[in-house]
């Protein structure tokens, strides 16, 4: 065996205009550190090469922040192919390449040259070598081997069972005292660090659908909730105010469509709108805000279901908002406060253009500008709910950013962030006790023929493994499964999302394996988001919800990976950051390839049941009522092969009681 990248130099690197480019990522390693980031990039090509290539890795890294190695990308599109048409020795290895290339589709990709799927900086390799050499080991991996990633970096591959993973993924893990925004940015410039959100280095994205589902979820719980909206009704006549057109945030448009309700959607970069409206996800838009708004109020009155794009800051619609008092009934905001200070976040009174223009020219300004911009949108927002706009925040660190820009009186203590924000976020009071807590999270599948209508199939087998009369969740689940083709989800390969529960998933899965072995259908990938029930330590998001101390504890993700690993899942997965920022959560993802084998039947049932019900032990002991009945459930259905340790929850008042007393 001897895989490498080969001497021959690639041809000069095309770009094609039309593709979005990631913006400068700030240049700003000392000499050492540059002399070793170049000779870091190097290590990946033969050296009759290193002459050509060492003053082109340092140019990229000087005028781009990052050594992306251009000229490795393979010429053309990138996309995800029927799994028979890739190399392989193993299914899993090819398996592996369609959702690697589903990833880096134009169709898909935020910034396809720099190898970022979506959330301003989720890339799924650090550079195109990586993404060269990865597919190579993928073609030659037997199944008695794992494929050992780190940070987009192939190790190698090592002996291993049938049983165990094909591969095992990380990405980010830093080490405590560095995990921070500047030790990641250095690490990143200098070719040791990935960032890659949740899906993207976790190669499982299925294209915008995969947030679909859970906004619709949201939306939907969100009218029940503070709307008073029946569970068997929609969002007719109620609107929904936020911003976000991007990769996730483009989820909104089309989320707020199916639940029925009135949508403007707030979006600074011109080319996200049209590729929204493109897709059919976005009805209109325009750059007028009366005209905006006056769409808005004719959809309330008619009760028409419409997604309205408004080019421009979403500060500015605020202003509009409130000088003209139109009420609004539920508010968000999707920006990428992740990474507010890199290109995240647009400033009111720049426009798209002038706010990357800045960022380059001068970082200082930009981020003083973002600061004041958080402060002022904190201001609007805070007016609105007192005129009754229920307002949460979206899982991109939004209220985190407006805290950063000194804005104290965001925190609930008004000092610090350790007893959260004064508005909730969206997995406090929705999808924590909703959804997560029963176990219901972003299950989802990939029919690796590239064919519809094995996802027809998939589909309607999926419908019958539900029961709507259940619970309304499972009555949302079915609607959802049952219109899904008809809402035209699919972008890329041929994939569906689902929330299902435990019980679901390993249903689900085992009729798919059952279809796979008739012969009904080709080979399937399952997996799921890693914004999950049980796999991601995130305080100011999955984890947001828990009480008892232990939000700012890793040990559940780390548990998710491990035991998914040792449960035979065909890839697993572990990073840093996700949708929040580095060293704000740590989280894992799973892919389990469904080959029709007896072998698989047996992974199911146990892996699936653990990485769900692994999270909701930890959040029935965390004291979570919903996830304390559905953890006492499980203990009856389960009692032949395993148990669940329940917490003993005193009396109300008792021990606060007794602290007053003791304390005063
Ligand atoms: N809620 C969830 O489940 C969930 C899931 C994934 C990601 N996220 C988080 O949501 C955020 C958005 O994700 P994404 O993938 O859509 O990112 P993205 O960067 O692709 O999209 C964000 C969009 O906001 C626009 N924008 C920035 N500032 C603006 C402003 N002031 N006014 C109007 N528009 C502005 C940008 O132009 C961009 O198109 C990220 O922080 C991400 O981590 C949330």
């Amino acid at each position: 065996m001897n895989i490498r990248l080969s001497a021959e130099l690639p041809p000069e690197p095309q770009f094609d205009p039309s593709f979005r480019r990631a913006p400068d990522r700030g240049y700003n390693l000392s000499r050492t550190e540059t002399v070793i980031a170049v000779k870091n990039a190097l290590r990946y090509v033969p050296p009759e090469l290193h002459e050509t290539l060492a003053p082109e890795f340092l140019n990229e890294l000087k005028t781009r922040g990052r050594i992306y190695g251009y000229r490795y990308r393979p010429q053309g599109r990138i996309y995800a192919k029927p799994v028979d048409e890739y190399k392989g020795n193993t299914l899993a290895g090819r398996a592996l390449q369609v959702m690697i290339d589903n990833n880096l589709d134009f169709a898909i990709a935020l910034y396809p040259y720099e190898l970022v799927t979506y959330g301003e900086g989720g890339q799924v390799f650090q550079n195109w070598m990586q993404y060269r050499l990865v597919k190579k080991y993928l073609e030659v991996m037997t199944d008695h081997q794992t494929l050992v990633i780190q940070s987009g970096h192939p190790l190698g591959l090592f002996p291993a069972q049938l049983d165990q993973p094909r591969v095992i993924n990380t990405n980010t893990l830093m080490v405590g005292m560095f995990d921070d925004d500047e030790n990641f940015r250095k690490a990143a410039a200098m070719g040791v660090a990935n960032y890659g959100q949740m899906t993207a280095g976790g190669w499982m994205y299925i294209g915008p659908q995969g947030i679909v589902h859970g906004t619709t979820i949201t939306l939907l719980n969100a009218g029940r909730l503070f709307l008073g909206v029946s569970p068997s009704d929609d969002l007719h006549g109620k609107t929904f105010v936020t911003s976000g057109l991007g990769g996730m945030s483009g989820a909104q448009a089309k989320a707020v469509e199916i639940a029925g309700g009135v949508g403007v959607i707030a979006e600074v970069d011109l080319s996200r709108i049209v590729q929204r409206q493109e897709q059919g996800w976005l009805s209109k838009w325009s750059d007028d805000l009366s005209q905006v708004i006056s769409w808005m109020q004719e959809s309330v009155r008619s009760g028409e279901a419409v997604s309205i794009g408004y080019h421009g800051n979403i500060v500015d619609l605020w202003e509009y908002i409130v000088e003209n008092d139109i009420p609004v009934d539920l508010a968000s905001d999707q920006t990428s406060c992740h990474a507010v200070y890199d290109g995240g976040y647009t400033p009111q009174g720049t426009t798209f253009e002038e706010g990357r223009e800045l960022l380059k020219k001068d970082r200082d300004e930009f981020v003083r500008r973002v600061d004041a911009s958080l402060r002022r949108q904190f201001t609007l927002i805070k007016t609105m709910t007192e005129r009754g706009t229920r307002f949460w925040d979206y899982g991109n660190s939004f209220m985190k950013a407006v805290f950063d820009a000194g804005v104290k009186e965001i925190a609930s203590n008004g000092r610090d962030t350790s007893e959260g924000f004064i508005f909730p976020s969206y997995v406090e009071d929705i999808m924590g006790p909703l959804n997560f807590d029963y176990g219901y999270g972003p299950f989802r599948w990939v029919c690796l023929s590239g064919k519809h209508d094995d996802l027809l199939a998939t589909d309607h087998a999926a419908m019958e493994c539900i029961d709507p009369t259940r619970r309304h969740q499972d009555r949302d689940n079915y609607e959802w499964i049952k219109n899904a083709d008809r809402n035209g989800l699919v972008v890329g390969s041929q994939a569906r999302i689902l929330y299902a529960d435990a019980g679901l998933r390993v249903k689900i899965a085992h009729r798919f394996n059952e279809l796979v072995r008739e012969g009904a259908i080709g080979p399937v990938l399952i997996g799921r988001d890693h914004h999950d029930t049980g796999s991601a330590d995130s305080p100011f998001r999955e984890t947001a919800d828990i009480y008892d101390g232990s939000r700012i504890m890793a040990d559940m993700s780390a548990h998710n990976f491990a035991g998914n690993a040792a449960r035979g899942m065909s890839l697993v997965v572990m990073s840093n950051g996700g949708g929040v920022g580095i060293g704000k959560s740590i989280h894992a993802g799973f892919g389990l390839v469904l080959d029709g084998s007896e072998r698989v039947d047996g992974i199911i049932e146990d892996a699936l049941t653990w990485d769900v019900m692994g999270g909701v032990a930890r959040r029935a002991w965390g004291r979570n009522t919903n996830a304390i009945s559905t953890a006492a459930e499980w203990n009856v259905t389960h009692a032949n092969v395993g148990q669940i340790t329940i917490p003993h929850v005193p009396e109300d008042g008792l021990v606060e009681d007794l602290v007053d007393k003791e304390l005063s």
